[in-house]
C-alpha cells in the first residue's frame, strides 16, 4: 500500500501511522519526524530547517522534496509507504507525482483526518513524546499512566519546541493556505479517504482500516 497521511497539526496523523504501519507492515516516512531527528543530530539539514520550524513555517521544498525522494527510493519502501506530513503544498504534490511515475507505481490511497480547528491548538498544546520510542501522548485525551513517563518503554516524556499556541497557530495558517488545497487535489485524482478525526482514536482508526478495506 502507498498511502498519504493529510490532516492539519494535531489532527492525529502521527499517532494513526503507529497503528497504520503496524497493521499494514510499511515505512512511517514522516517529515516531521525526519527534520526533528537531523535537529537533534545537529546536521547541515537540521540546522537550515529548524528556523522555519520554529516559526511553524514550511521548511523550503528544495530541501524537502529531495529528501522524501531519497527515502522513497530505499528498500524498505518498495513494496510500500506511510507518508506522513508529505506533501504539504501544490509543488510537494505534483513532485511526488513525478517520482512515483518514475519509480513505476502509483498512490493507493490519500487519507484526510479531518478535525475542527477550534480544537487543534489544545491537541498540540497537550501533546507529550516519548523521548526513547516516538510513542505519542496527550494530557488530557491520551495520558499516560504516570505523568511524564511512557506507558510502553518508561522512556521520559517531552513537549515539541513547536507546540507552543503562537507557532501552533503560525502552523495552522499554513495548513489552512498551503495544504487544504491538497484536498481538492487528490479528490480529482479519485484516492482520498475522508474520515472524521474527532472521534476516539481507536474509532478512527477503524474507520481508515475499513476503508482500506484489508
Ligand atoms: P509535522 O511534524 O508533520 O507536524 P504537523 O503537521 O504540524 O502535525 P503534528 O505532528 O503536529 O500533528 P499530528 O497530526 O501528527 O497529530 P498527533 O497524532 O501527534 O511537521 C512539523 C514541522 O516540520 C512543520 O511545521 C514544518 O515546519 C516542517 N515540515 C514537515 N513536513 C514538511 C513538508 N512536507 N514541507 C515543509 N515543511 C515540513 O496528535 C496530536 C495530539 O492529539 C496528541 O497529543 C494525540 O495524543 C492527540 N490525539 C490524536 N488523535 C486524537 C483523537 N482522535 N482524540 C483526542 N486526541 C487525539
Ligand atoms: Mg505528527
Ligand atoms: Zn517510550
Amino acid at each position: 500500500m502507498r498511502l498519504i497521511l493529510l490532516g492539519p497539526p494535531g489532527a492525529g496523523k502521527g499517532t494513526q501511522a503507529a497503528n497504520i504501519v503496524d497493521k499494514y507492515n510499511i515505512p512511517h516516512i514522516s517529515t516531521g519526524d525526519i527534520f526533528r531527528k537531523n535537529i537533534k543530530e545537529g546536521t547541515d539539514l537540521g540546522k537550515k530547517a529548524k528556523e522555519y520550524i520554529d516559526g511553524g513555517q514550511l521548511v523550503p521544498d528544495s530541501l524537502t522534496i529531495a529528501l522524501v525522494e531519497d527515502r522513497l527510493k530505499q528498500d524498505d519502501a518498495q513494496d510500500g509507504f506511510l507518508l506522513d506530513g508529505f506533501p504539504r503544498n501544490l509543488d510537494q504534490a505534483e513532485a511526488l507525482d513525478q517520482i512515483l511515475e518514475n519509480m513505476a507505481c502509483k498512490l493507493t490511497s490519500v487519507i484526510n483526518i479531518a478535525v475542527d480547528p477550534s480544537i487543534l491548538v489544545e491537541r498540540a498544546v497537550g501533546r507529550r513524546i516519548c523521548k526513547n520510542c516516538g510513542a505519542t501522548y496527550h494530557v488530557v485525551f491520551n495520558p499516560s499512566k504516570v505523568e511524564g513517563v511512557c506507558d510502553k518503554c518508561s522512556g521520559e516524556l517531552y513537549q515539541r519546541s513547536d507546540d507552543n499556541e503562537e507557532t501552533v497557530s503560525n502552523r495552522i495558517n499554513v495548513y489552512s493556505n498551503e495544504t487544504a488545497p491538497l484536498i481538492d487535489y487528490y479528490t480529482e485524482q479519485g484516492v482520498i479517504i475522508n474520515v472524521d478525526g474527532q472521534k476516539d482514536i481507536d474509532l478512527v482508526f477503524e474507520d481508515i482500516a475499513s476503508a482500506l478495506g484489508r
